[in-house]
Protein backbone atom coordinates (compact mmCIF):
# COMPACT_ATOMS: atom_id res chain seq x y z
CA UNK A 1 0.00 0.00 0.00
CA UNK A 2 1.63 3.17 -1.18
CA UNK A 3 1.65 6.02 1.25
CA UNK A 4 0.37 9.26 0.26
CA UNK A 5 2.89 12.54 -0.06
CA UNK A 6 2.68 15.46 2.75
CA UNK A 7 0.90 17.38 0.29
CA UNK A 8 -1.48 14.37 -0.84
CA UNK A 9 -2.19 13.96 2.82
CA UNK A 10 -3.21 17.34 3.09
CA UNK A 11 -5.10 17.83 0.14
CA UNK A 12 -7.28 14.89 1.14
CA UNK A 13 -7.79 16.10 4.20
CA UNK A 14 -8.74 19.61 2.68
CA UNK A 15 -11.07 17.66 0.64
CA UNK A 16 -12.62 15.14 3.57
CA UNK A 17 -13.67 18.66 5.35
CA UNK A 18 -17.61 19.03 4.80
CA UNK A 19 -20.41 20.63 7.07
CA UNK A 20 -21.71 17.72 9.16
CA UNK A 21 -24.97 18.48 11.43
CA UNK A 22 -25.96 15.66 13.22
CA UNK A 23 -23.27 15.48 15.67
CA UNK A 24 -23.64 13.60 19.04
CA UNK A 25 -22.47 14.73 22.03
CA UNK A 26 -19.22 12.13 22.23
CA UNK A 27 -15.90 12.41 20.87
CA UNK A 28 -13.65 9.75 19.14
CA UNK A 29 -10.38 11.62 20.82
CA UNK A 30 -9.66 13.33 24.07
CA UNK A 31 -10.66 16.66 25.07
CA UNK A 32 -6.88 17.57 24.91
CA UNK A 33 -6.34 16.38 21.26
CA UNK A 34 -8.95 19.13 20.51
CA UNK A 35 -7.40 21.70 22.89
CA UNK A 36 -3.63 21.03 20.81
CA UNK A 37 -5.37 21.02 17.30
CA UNK A 38 -7.09 25.01 18.40
CA UNK A 39 -3.61 26.04 19.73
CA UNK A 40 -1.54 24.35 16.63
CA UNK A 41 -4.10 26.53 15.02
CA UNK A 42 -3.44 29.88 16.46
CA UNK A 43 0.22 29.38 16.92
CA UNK A 44 0.84 28.43 12.99
CA UNK A 45 -1.97 30.38 11.19
CA UNK A 46 -0.86 33.60 9.85
CA UNK A 47 -2.12 36.77 10.72
CA UNK A 48 -1.20 40.51 9.46
CA UNK A 49 2.28 41.54 10.07
CA UNK A 50 2.36 38.76 12.27
CA UNK A 51 0.14 40.50 14.31
CA UNK A 52 -1.31 37.35 16.08
CA UNK A 53 -4.94 38.62 16.82
CA UNK A 54 -6.99 35.54 17.05
CA UNK A 55 -8.29 34.31 20.13
CA UNK A 56 -10.47 31.22 20.70
CA UNK A 57 -12.20 29.70 23.57
CA UNK A 58 -12.92 25.89 23.99
CA UNK A 59 -16.07 25.04 25.32
CA UNK A 60 -17.14 21.58 26.74
CA UNK A 61 -20.02 20.21 28.71
CA UNK A 62 -21.74 22.44 30.79
CA UNK A 63 -20.36 25.32 29.13
CA UNK A 64 -21.10 24.27 25.68
CA UNK A 65 -24.71 24.06 26.96
CA UNK A 66 -24.45 27.40 28.60
CA UNK A 67 -23.42 28.76 24.97
CA UNK A 68 -26.35 27.14 23.30
CA UNK A 69 -28.97 28.36 26.12
CA UNK A 70 -27.60 31.54 25.59
CA UNK A 71 -28.12 31.72 22.17
CA UNK A 72 -32.15 30.06 22.77
CA UNK A 73 -32.36 32.63 24.57
CA UNK A 74 -31.77 35.59 22.84
CA UNK A 75 -33.12 34.40 19.52
CA UNK A 76 -36.35 33.93 21.58
CA UNK A 77 -36.71 37.93 20.63
CA UNK A 78 -35.79 37.90 17.16
CA UNK A 79 -39.13 37.73 15.02
CA UNK A 80 -39.31 34.67 12.76
CA UNK A 81 -42.00 34.25 10.37
CA UNK A 82 -44.00 31.27 9.81
CA UNK A 83 -41.41 27.90 10.28
CA UNK A 84 -38.74 29.56 10.94
CA UNK A 85 -39.26 29.51 14.85
CA UNK A 86 -39.47 25.45 14.59
CA UNK A 87 -36.84 25.63 11.94
CA UNK A 88 -34.29 27.47 14.59
CA UNK A 89 -35.06 26.44 17.77
CA UNK A 90 -34.41 22.76 15.70
CA UNK A 91 -31.15 24.06 14.89
CA UNK A 92 -30.39 25.22 18.16
CA UNK A 93 -30.90 22.15 19.99
CA UNK A 94 -29.05 20.74 17.18
CA UNK A 95 -26.06 22.59 18.32
CA UNK A 96 -26.63 22.35 22.03
CA UNK A 97 -26.45 18.48 21.90
CA UNK A 98 -23.06 18.53 19.84
CA UNK A 99 -19.74 17.93 21.76
CA UNK A 100 -18.42 21.37 22.07
CA UNK A 101 -18.00 24.54 20.37
CA UNK A 102 -14.68 26.78 19.84
CA UNK A 103 -15.87 30.14 19.64
CA UNK A 104 -13.40 32.58 17.32
CA UNK A 105 -13.11 36.09 18.37
CA UNK A 106 -9.90 38.70 16.97
CA UNK A 107 -8.72 40.74 19.77
CA UNK A 108 -9.64 44.57 18.29
CA UNK A 109 -6.48 45.63 20.77
CA UNK A 110 -3.81 44.31 18.70
CA UNK A 111 -5.12 45.40 15.62
CA UNK A 112 -5.52 48.64 16.72
CA UNK A 113 -1.76 48.36 17.93
CA UNK A 114 -0.87 47.69 14.33
CA UNK A 115 -2.77 50.13 13.02
CA UNK A 116 -1.00 52.59 15.24
CA UNK A 117 2.18 51.32 14.10
CA UNK A 118 1.06 51.33 10.55
CA UNK A 119 -1.54 54.16 9.34
CA UNK A 120 -1.27 53.63 5.74
CA UNK A 121 -2.85 49.85 6.49
CA UNK A 122 -5.20 50.81 9.12
CA UNK A 123 -8.22 50.99 6.86
CA UNK A 124 -7.55 47.39 5.73
CA UNK A 125 -7.24 45.57 8.92
CA UNK A 126 -10.54 44.73 9.44
CA UNK A 127 -10.93 42.40 6.44
CA UNK A 128 -7.64 40.82 6.83
CA UNK A 129 -8.41 39.99 10.48
CA UNK A 130 -11.60 38.39 9.13
CA UNK A 131 -9.61 36.72 6.50
CA UNK A 132 -6.92 35.30 8.97
CA UNK A 133 -9.93 34.48 11.63
CA UNK A 134 -11.29 32.19 8.52
CA UNK A 135 -7.98 30.66 8.15
CA UNK A 136 -7.46 29.63 11.50
CA UNK A 137 -11.36 28.42 11.39
CA UNK A 138 -10.38 26.49 8.40
CA UNK A 139 -6.95 24.83 10.23
CA UNK A 140 -9.30 23.39 12.98
CA UNK A 141 -12.30 22.95 11.10
CA UNK A 142 -10.25 20.34 8.69
CA UNK A 143 -7.98 18.81 11.71
CA UNK A 144 -11.07 17.86 14.07
CA UNK A 145 -12.75 16.20 10.65
CA UNK A 146 -9.15 14.35 10.49
CA UNK A 147 -9.71 12.88 13.99
CA UNK A 148 -12.86 11.57 13.36
CA UNK A 149 -15.05 14.42 14.23
CA UNK A 150 -17.45 16.09 12.83
CA UNK A 151 -18.11 20.10 12.62
CA UNK A 152 -20.35 22.80 11.39
CA UNK A 153 -19.35 26.31 11.22
CA UNK A 154 -21.67 29.33 12.61
CA UNK A 155 -22.22 33.24 12.97
CA UNK A 156 -24.65 33.56 16.28
CA UNK A 157 -22.68 37.01 16.79
CA UNK A 158 -24.89 38.90 14.32
CA UNK A 159 -26.93 39.47 17.49
CA UNK A 160 -25.27 42.07 19.67
CA UNK A 161 -27.06 40.33 22.92
CA UNK A 162 -25.92 36.90 22.21
CA UNK A 163 -22.14 38.34 22.15
CA UNK A 164 -22.41 40.43 25.11
CA UNK A 165 -23.96 37.49 26.98
CA UNK A 166 -21.17 35.32 25.93
CA UNK A 167 -18.30 37.64 27.13
CA UNK A 168 -19.98 38.26 30.08
CA UNK A 169 -20.36 34.66 30.59
CA UNK A 170 -16.61 33.84 30.30
CA UNK A 171 -15.35 37.65 31.41
CA UNK A 172 -13.68 38.19 28.17
CA UNK A 173 -12.46 41.60 27.10
CA UNK A 174 -14.50 43.96 25.97
CA UNK A 175 -12.27 44.15 23.04
CA UNK A 176 -12.52 40.56 21.31
CA UNK A 177 -14.82 40.68 19.12
CA UNK A 178 -16.43 37.76 18.39
CA UNK A 179 -16.32 36.01 14.67
CA UNK A 180 -17.52 32.43 14.39
CA UNK A 181 -18.57 29.34 16.11
CA UNK A 182 -17.30 26.03 15.36
CA UNK A 183 -19.79 23.19 16.28
CA UNK A 184 -18.47 19.82 16.72
CA UNK A 185 -19.37 15.95 17.78
CA UNK A 186 -19.17 13.04 16.54
CA UNK A 187 -20.73 12.58 12.88
CA UNK A 188 -24.39 10.69 12.69
CA UNK A 189 -24.52 10.99 9.16
CA UNK A 190 -22.59 11.53 5.44
CA UNK A 191 -21.98 15.02 4.40
CA UNK A 192 -24.48 15.92 1.39
CA UNK A 193 -23.99 15.66 -1.88
CA UNK A 194 -22.12 18.87 -3.11
CA UNK A 195 -22.46 20.43 -6.44
CA UNK A 196 -19.89 21.99 -8.04
CA UNK A 197 -19.66 25.25 -10.37
CA UNK A 198 -17.10 24.27 -13.33
CA UNK A 199 -13.52 24.71 -12.16
CA UNK A 200 -12.67 26.68 -15.91
CA UNK A 201 -15.05 28.88 -14.70
CA UNK A 202 -13.63 29.68 -11.80
CA UNK A 203 -9.71 29.26 -11.84
CA UNK A 204 -8.48 30.77 -14.88
CA UNK A 205 -4.79 29.81 -15.78
CA UNK A 206 -2.54 32.25 -17.98
CA UNK A 207 1.01 30.51 -19.11
C1 LIG B 1 -17.37 32.09 5.71
C2 LIG B 1 -18.39 30.99 5.85
C3 LIG B 1 -19.54 31.21 6.57
C4 LIG B 1 -20.45 30.17 6.80
N1 LIG B 1 -21.52 30.38 7.63
C5 LIG B 1 -22.34 29.36 7.93
C6 LIG B 1 -23.38 29.53 8.89
O1 LIG B 1 -23.53 30.60 9.48
N2 LIG B 1 -24.18 28.47 9.15
C7 LIG B 1 -24.01 27.26 8.53
O2 LIG B 1 -24.75 26.33 8.82
N3 LIG B 1 -23.02 27.07 7.64
C8 LIG B 1 -22.18 28.09 7.32
N4 LIG B 1 -21.14 27.89 6.44
C9 LIG B 1 -20.97 26.58 5.80
C10 LIG B 1 -21.28 26.60 4.31
O3 LIG B 1 -22.66 26.66 4.10
C11 LIG B 1 -20.67 25.34 3.71
O4 LIG B 1 -19.28 25.37 3.92
C12 LIG B 1 -20.94 25.21 2.22
O5 LIG B 1 -22.32 25.00 1.97
C13 LIG B 1 -20.17 24.08 1.58
O6 LIG B 1 -20.42 22.85 2.25
P1 LIG B 1 -19.25 22.02 2.95
O7 LIG B 1 -18.80 22.81 4.15
O8 LIG B 1 -19.87 20.70 3.31
O9 LIG B 1 -18.13 21.88 1.96
C14 LIG B 1 -20.22 28.90 6.21
C15 LIG B 1 -19.06 28.71 5.46
C16 LIG B 1 -18.17 29.71 5.29
C17 LIG B 1 -16.91 29.45 4.52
Amino acid sequence: MGSLSKTDSFLEAVKDRRSLYALAAESPVPDSRIEEIVKHAVTWAPSTYNVQSARAVVVFKENHHKLWDIVKKHMADVPLEGGMRGYMDGRIAAWRSSYGTVLWFEDQTALDGLAEKNPMIGGMLTEWSDHSSGMHQFIVWTALESEGLGANLQHMNFHPGITAEIKSTWDLPEAWKLKAQLVFGKPQEEAKEKTFEPIEKRVLVKA
